[in-house]
């Protein structure tokens, strides 16, 4: 899959994926499990994913000493997922850490892509400010934290669709951009501020888009997938 249409699985345990995934069978997908579910469930909602042959995104956002979160990739590339995270934040020395941790511990030679959450989304330039006492702007911050990911070694950030021009005039073609915050036009917006449609994320450059509520509460999930993944793999406007 070159450019990917992930899907959330943002759901409270593992009949609740078997229940969303049941009329996707025997489609090819890219799937993200975040901390909800790999909490409640652990190591087994992987196996049982992989087993269904789906790709894997395990959204963990990883942040802590360099030695710990090295340790801690190192079990996370055992389990064969595909791509993995940590926060940028976490510095220079965590990153490469990260990537050592990931090659250390890949089975068949295959080493899970590593990406940086920069700044989150839920990070506002007045809490930068007063509480993280940051005082460059969130752009300049999203920006140095991406340059900095790459000279770490990293394979791409997570970033908004807004932030996808920027970031490769500064990063290059080839840095990864996965960009979560995707509706279609008439879709509810829920908590997301920042958001593009897959026509504007394909046409801003994203590597990659995350879409969750969208389809997974849609009343038509597979109807849904299609719809957005036409307009991901087609954007022309
Ligand atoms: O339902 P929705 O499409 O908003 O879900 C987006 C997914 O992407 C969620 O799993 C959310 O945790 C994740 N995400 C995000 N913004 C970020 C990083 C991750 O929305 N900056």
């Amino acid at each position: 899959m070159q450019h990917p249409l992930i899907i959330a699985l943002d759901f409270k345990n593992l009949q609740e994926v078997q229940a969303f995934l049941s009329p996707f069978k025997g489609r090819e997908l890219f799937v993200k499990v975040g901390m909800e579910l790999f909490y409640k469930e652990g190591p087994e909602i992987i196996k049982y994913l992989k087993n269904e042959g789906y790709q894997i995104f395990l959204d963990l956002k990883l942040h802590d000493i360099p030695n710990t979160v090295k340790m801690g990739m190192r079990s996370l590339a055992s389990l064969g997922v595909d791509l993995v995270n940590v926060h940028a934040a976490g510095g220079r020395v965590m990153m490469e850490a990260a990537l050592e941790g990931l090659e250390a511990g890949s089975i068949s030679g295959k080493r899970p892509r590593l990406i940086a959450v920069t700044q989150l989304t839920s990070t506002s330039d007045v809490m930068l400010k007063s509480e993280l006492l940051i005082q460059q702007s969130l752009q300049e911050t999203v920006k140095s934290y991406a340059v900095l990911a790459q000279k770490s070694g990293l394979d791409g950030v997570v970033c908004s669709v807004l932030e996808v021009p920027m970031l490769r005039e500064v990063c290059g073609d080839n840095f990864l951009t996965v960009t979560p915050g995707i509706r279609l036009a008439d879709d509810a917006k829920n908590d997301q501020t920042r958001i593009a449609t897959p026509a504007e994320a394909r046409n801003a450059g994203s590597s990659m888009i995350v879409v969750g509520r969208s389809v997974t509460s849609a009343e038509n999930p597979v109807q849904k997938y299609e719809e957005m993944k036409k307009q991901w793999d087609g954007a022309t406007v």
